[in-house]
């Protein structure tokens, strides 16, 4: 049976993800955070009310109270349309784009309604993942050496040929220095690893995988990625102490179980949108020009498989009409 071919939501959500960038590129190398977050925020869900879903924010900017849009069982988008889970972020780097930093990105990603992981009370998650030049599984237990030694011998090389991209934390340290010991090169990010995590999915970017503890919710953004890029994610939650470690049992989360991208997104259509805010590895970031300013973002979608690199145009003096002064 032939399928005809449907609807692809990604080309409707990297409108979202454009405008989140649009308006949040202004605040580079400002030192404000929030405030290019928040920017970030209120474009994107200017523009989520125009996309034809009946979309429920999964991964968004927290819990009711604390976040006053986007937050976690929000409905967006028309309420018309494919039920959907939405995981936002906004502005995935928000300290990059204060300091001028690369690798910055806005990011959008949906899927069939009840598929997402929801991380509840876990803030954290230890992830490894690589591309789809890897056969051999993925093992979180295995020890990093041996997990290096497979690699290096999947791709013809040795040890000493890898780059490990993970997060410049002081919880890191123990794992650096023995992939240091084991030979490997690290390349070490400020901030950013669903960037990172899909910089070990993509072939030519140098780096063949990741390793680190970094948020729950780009977990389950990178497996969103992963789906329509291919290449292997596994996680666990990391509870930062014994008060979050209960709280998540209390409330049914297997704390020792090894989540696959197929646990972390159960669904098989899932649309993925991301546009640069900062020049980085994967995407241009904003660029100004007379008028205008132009943006580049990656498109996808799982059940095709198609991935598209999208690049913009736009009038900021004509945009201003539909979006006020977000852009300006
Ligand atoms: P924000 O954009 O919310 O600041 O997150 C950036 C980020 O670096 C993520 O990419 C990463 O998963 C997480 O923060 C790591 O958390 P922490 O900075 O607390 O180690």
């Amino acid at each position: 049976m032939v399928e005809a071919p449907d609807r692809n939501l990604a080309l409707e959500l990297v409108r979202v993800t454009e405008a989140a960038a649009l308006a949040c590129a202004r605040w580079v190398g400002f030192g404000d955070k929030v405030a290019a977050d928040r920017a970030a925020v209120d474009a994107m869900r200017h523009m989520l009310a125009t996309v034809e879903m009946d979309g429920v924010v999964v991964i968004g900017e927290g819990e009711k109270d604390e976040a006053p849009m986007l937050f976690n069982g929000e409905r967006i988008g028309t309420h018309q349309g494919v039920a959907v889970d939405v995981a936002v972020d906004p502005l995935e780097g928000t300290e990059l784009v204060a300091r001028g930093q690369p690798n910055a990105l806005a990011v959008v990603a949906a899927s069939e309604s009840g598929t997402m992981f929801d991380p509840g009370p876990c803030v954290y998650m230890e992830k490894l993942a690589c591309g789809a030049d890897i056969e051999e599984q993925l093992d979180l237990d295995a020890p990093m050496e041996e997990t290096l030694e497979m690699i290096a011998r999947a791709k013809g090389g040795r040890v000493r040929d890898l780059m490990v991209v993970i997060l410049d934390r002081p919880r890191h340290e123990e794992m650096v220095g023995r992939i240091r010991k084991a030979g490997a090169r690290i390349r070490f990010i400020a901030h950013g690893d669903v960037a990172g995590s899909m910089m070990a999915a993509t072939p030519d970017t140098g780096i063949d995988l990741l390793w680190g503890i970094g948020g729950t919710p780009e977990g389950v953004l990178s497996a969103a990625a992963f789906k329509c890029l291919g290449g292997q994610l596994v996680g666990r939650l990391w509870p930062r102490d014994e008060d979050e470690a209960k709280r998540a049992r209390d409330a049914g989360y297997d704390l020792d179980k090894v989540l696959t991208v197929d646990d972390l997104i159960r669904g098989e259509n899932v649309f993925f949108a991301a546009t640069g805010v900062t020049d980085g590895d994967l995407l241009r970031g904003v660029r100004y020009q007379r008028g205008g300013a132009r943006t580049q973002s990656l498109v996808m979608r799982s059940k095709s498989g198609t991935v598209r690199t999208l690049q913009a145009t736009h009038s900021l003096e004509k945009l201003a009409a539909v979006a006020g002064e977000r852009y300006r």
